[in-house]
């Protein structure tokens, strides 16, 4: 792995355009647990329950999905970036971060200190909450507290719209600016570096083709082996924090070197 790690580091360091994308599998050191392994979120609800049909459809399922999204936003809420998310945000620092096409909702990314111009966040954000009528955005916090105080399923002040956390749910329309965006980066890019993906869900898991496609080299950094590891160019198995740590520690000493 010191080998596999020493190359992605030159990789990046001779790189012009470096896309991050990452998983959920990149929050789970931070106390966050995925959605497709032993214990993860797939395994303690039902994925149906999500559904945003389902939430439009009634009071009671909206009451169902806000005491979900409370179990999976309180911990979100405490969370802390790992080395793995201050590994990146260094490399914006370093200049060698074009962005970060991002599946998570828990706004790591910007407590580990990247921009938020380099930040796509695909499915949205968990640290929001939208009206699905009016779209007026409010701070997930202040309605968390009135979800506390007794509204189960928090309605709109302006247009008494039902309130959804601003995260995009199976069905639900992918947000345009950020998906164009992540497709024109990928395709432009000559460096993609999955974190912590199983790479299943569509359209996000079709970004890592659309760059090898456009010439750029593939890394694939994850526990468990993807569909697309014979795609990449790299594979490394294993925790992302101690090997995103590694990496940045090459491409310090290799930018160094250049100076
Ligand atoms: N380091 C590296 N990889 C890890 C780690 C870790 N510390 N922890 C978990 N993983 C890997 C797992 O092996 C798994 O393959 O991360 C992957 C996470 O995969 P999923 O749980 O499927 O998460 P993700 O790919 O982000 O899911 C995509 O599905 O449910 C929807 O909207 C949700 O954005 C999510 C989307």
């Amino acid at each position: 792995m010191k080998d596999q790690i020493e190359k992605v580091a030159q990789w990046i360091v001779h790189s012009k355009r470096v896309v991050v994308f990452a998983g959920a599998g990149l929050s789970t050191e931070s106390g966050i647990p995925d959605f497709r392994s032993p214990g993860g979120v797939w395994d303690r609800y039902n994925p149906e329950d999500f559904y945003f049909q389902n939430f439009m459809a009634s009071e009671a399922s909206r009451e169902k999905y806000w005491q979900m999204a409370t179990e999976m936003y309180e911990p979100m809420k405490k969370a802390q970036p790992n080395p793995a998310h201050l590994a990146i945000a260094d490399l914006e620092r370093l200049g060698k971060l074009d962005c970060i096409i991002t599946q998570n909702v828990d706004g790591l990314h910007h407590k580990a200190g990247n921009s938020e111009e380099k930040i796509l966040e695909l499915h949205g954000t968990a640290m929001h909450v939208a009206c699905m009528q009016c779209h007026k955005r409010y701070d997930r916090e202040k309605v968390q507290q009135r979800w506390r105080n007794g509204e189960k399923a928090p309605r709109c002040g302006d247009c008494g719209g039902p309130l959804k956390p601003a995260t995009i749910s199976f069905g639900q329309s992918m947000p345009e600016r950020e998906t164009e965006e992540s497709y024109q980066r990928s395709s432009a890019c000559d460096l993609f570096i999955v974190i912590g993906s199983s790479l299943v869900v569509q359209p996000a898991a079709s970004m890592p083709l659309v760059a090898k496609r456009n010439g750029a080299k593939l890394v694939i950094i994850n526990r468990d082996p993807t569909s697309f590891d014979d795609t990449a160019d790299m594979t490394i198995h294993g925790q992302a924090g101690p090997i995103m740590a590694g990496i940045l520690e090459n491409v310090k000493k290799e930018l160094g070197a250049q100076e």
